[in-house]
């Protein structure tokens, strides 16, 4: 088949709906994945409406099997696979460490880690006979900077940066790039719900953001798209920070660019105060 193909695990919600809406819209054959079937489902007939093409398959990325299935099925379906996005995910678990559950660490880390692993590793093994392959890890700034609550999560998100590198190194003499996108909080139908309640974890976060906003899952899905083009062959081992500048944020930040505008002629000049 001449059209490529593009895996978006997790693809059934949020961003990585986002995503596979996107690569379809720009003519790629789309495997959606994800645990949920009815939203795997929903995201397919959305792509078939607008006569995109699509597979949907039933896989949890935590089950080595399951994914060996799953690119058999897509190898099978359409021959070729030439981009994975490395999205499927939970929530942290809002736990401290000293209260985290083992089961907590481990489905966390199984998910995250885990899933980005098994899928990298068939995704690599086709990509390097086909002498061509793109793999973009969705990360999280909580994988760079640490989450007061989310241990696990951050921990996950760490080990999938490094092997983000890792696998840049291995897999760039195939032609194959491997990068990940850290963004900070998205404004995912779940996030912009928790907003609409005024949730103060949502305020916090945005206040703490310079351009003062979430990312939206379309702006995290044209940057995938970007970096999954022929003309981004030398963009390798890059971890990507989509936050609107929140992680570049320390807290005096906040308090001393409230002090400094206020005090500022130009801004007062232009703002006629
Ligand atoms: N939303 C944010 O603010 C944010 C910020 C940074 C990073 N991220 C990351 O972006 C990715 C997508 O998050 P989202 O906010 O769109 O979440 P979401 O819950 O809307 O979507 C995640 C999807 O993954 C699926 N999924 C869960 N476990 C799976 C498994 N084992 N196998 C296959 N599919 C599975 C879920 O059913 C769901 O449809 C995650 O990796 C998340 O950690 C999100």
């Amino acid at each position: 088949m001449d059209t490529k193909v593009a895996i978006i695990t997790g693809s059934g919600s949020g961003i990585g709906r986002a995503i596979a809406l996107k690569f379809a819209g720009a003519g790629y054959a789309v495997v959606i994945n994800d645990v949920v079937r009815a939203a795997g489902e929903s995201v397919l007939s959305e792509i078939q409406k607008e006569k995109g093409k699509g597979l949907f398959v039933l896989a949890d990325v935590s089950d080595v099997s399951q994914v060996r299935s799953m690119f058999e099925e897509a190898k099978k379906s359409w021959g070729r696979v030439d981009v994975l996005v490395n999205n499927a995910g939970v929530p942290g678990a809002f736990s401290l460490i000293v209260d985290m559950p083992d089961d907590t660490w481990q489905k966390t880390i199984s998910i995250h880690l885990n899933g980005t692993f098994y899928c990298l590793r068939e995704a690599a093994k086709l990509m390097m006979v086909a002498g061509f392959g793109r793999i973009i890890n969705i990360a999280s700034i909580a994988g760079i900077l640490g989450t007061v609550g989310s241990g696990e999560y951050g921990a996950a998100k760490a080990g999938i940066i490094n092997l983000t590198r890792t696998a840049a190194k291995e897999l760039g003499p195939y032609h194959i790039t491997v990068n990940a996108i850290a963004p900070g909080m998205v404004a995912t139908p779940t996030n912009l719900k928790l907003k609409e309640k005024g949730s103060p974890f949502i305020e916090i976060a945005e206040k703490g953001t310079p351009t003062g906003r979430m990312t939206s899952p379309e702006e995290i899905a044209e940057l995938v798209l970007l970096i999954s083009s022929e003309a981004a062959g030398n963009m390798n081992g890059q971890v990507i920070r989509l936050d609107g500048g929140a992680a570049i944020e320390m807290s005096m930040d906040q308090f001393m660019r409230d002090f400094l505008v206020k005090k500022s002629p130009f801004i007062k000049s232009f703002r006629g105060d």
